[in-house]
């Protein structure tokens, strides 16, 4: 096993592609530039048919929140972000109205095929 650390919006050591990526709890803490800028260097470490495990917060967020940083991803962004490529499948998800965190979701995808 090998452990690297490198910047998701612009990586550098990491080299794919993989079976399976899995992500808890990155995506939904950047800002909607550089989410962007992972769904770009995230995709060619993936082949047809690799698995993508995404945790994430995911509520509608109030104009304060992404004001003072981001926290979550709104509901139907994965869906925008990674439909093309991905075949989608949500398979979790949980609100906490009253408490914190607001809502969070769980998507397991699959990439499509190599025509896509
Ligand atoms: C909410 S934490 C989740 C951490 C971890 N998954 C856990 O369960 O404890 C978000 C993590 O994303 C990392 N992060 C933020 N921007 C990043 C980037 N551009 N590239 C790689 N990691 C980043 C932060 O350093 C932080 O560790």
């Amino acid at each position: 096993m090998r452990f690297v650390v490198d910047d998701l919006t612009d990586l550098q050591a990491v080299e794919g592609p993989f079976d399976l990526l899995v992500d808890y709890g990155a995506l939904d803490d950047l800002r909607a530039e550089d989410r962007d800028l992972y769904v770009r260097n995230v995709l060619p470490l993936t082949h047809p048919d690799s698995r993508y495990l995404l945790w994430c917060f995911e509520w509608p967020t109030r104009w304060w929140e992404r004001l003072v940083l981001a926290m979550a991803l709104e509901p139907g962004e994965v869906e925008r972000r990674f439909g093309g490529l991905f075949q989608i499948e949500r398979i979790a998800g949980q609100a906490n109205p009253s408490g914190w965190p607001r809502a969070f979701a769980a998507y397991l995808m699959t990439r499509k095929g190599a025509g896509l």
